[in-house]
């Protein structure tokens, strides 16, 4: 059994995460791709079923994965699986946490067969994928919550403040990629939470913790 036992702060509420990278084939073996491990987003479904939520995980390719109760896990491949499961999933969910990595563009075509290599440049064609997040801002009821995730080079406040109102996020987590420690590929994360007002900043913690802090600012809202 657990050592502690989470207060049952989200039982009853159905939340929906996206987490991981996507991926965009370009042919039967190659594909586009990032960083993302998945590893934030997973610890958020795992705190927010610890806390009584029912979390439908909306999960890319990714070796990570969580067996705790309470979590339905759809692996999805590309920005476009994502979009349809997260669109579904949204109706009944009262939020959302999009920690994922979205592609923001796929090759235009996925080739039926490998491409083979000829003399000179390939020159490849990117289209956009669909912004999830902006369409579930868009749909989104006065009784639902959504949280968003930006991670900036440069001028972090400015852009996630952007971000917050275009797609109408209640709050979103900004994350640097400076601070050591801190996002792609490590077990620990220095988050801020900001919203229209306020900023509020956190310690570096294991990822774990920064889950619990960022489920804490979401009961607040809901
Ligand atoms: N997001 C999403 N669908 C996309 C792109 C982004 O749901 N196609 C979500 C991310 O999961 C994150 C938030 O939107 O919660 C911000 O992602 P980010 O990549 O920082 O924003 P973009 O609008 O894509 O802007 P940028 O040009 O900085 O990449
Ligand atoms: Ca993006």
């Amino acid at each position: 059994p657990p050592a502690t036992i989470a207060v049952q702060d989200l039982a009853g509420k159905a939340i929906l995460i996206t987490a991981g990278p996507t991926y965009e084939d370009l042919d039967p073996v190659r594909y586009l791709g990032n960083r993302s491990t998945g590893r934030m987003g997973i610890a958020l479904a795992e705190a927010a079923a610890a806390r009584g939520a029912r979390v439908d995980l909306v999960l890319g390719p990714t070796k990570l994965t969580t067996d705790q109760n309470g979590i339905t896990i759809h692996n999805v491949r590309s920005a476009r699986e994502m979009h349809a499961v997260s669109v579904l999933k949204w109706r009944q969910a009262d939020a959302a946490i999009l920690a994922a990595a979205v592609a923001d563009y796929r090759p235009s075509r996925t080739e039926a067969g490998k491409i083979k290599k000829k003399d000179g440049p390939l020159t490849v064609k990117l289209v956009r994928n669909p912004d999830i997040a902006a369409e579930l801002g868009q749909e989104k009821k006065p009784h639902q919550r959504l949280v968003g995730f930006a991670l900036e080079t440069e001028n972090g406040l400015e852009n996630a403040r952007g971000k917050l109102k275009r797609k109408n996020f209640d709050f979103i987590v900004l994350n640097s990629p400076n601070d050591k420690g801190a996002a792609f590929g490590h077990t620990t994360n220095k988050i801020q939470l900001v919203t229209n007002n306020k900023v509020t900043d956190f310690e570096l913690k294991t990822k774990a913790a920064v889950a619990h802090d960022i489920l804490d600012a979401l009961v607040q809202e809901l």
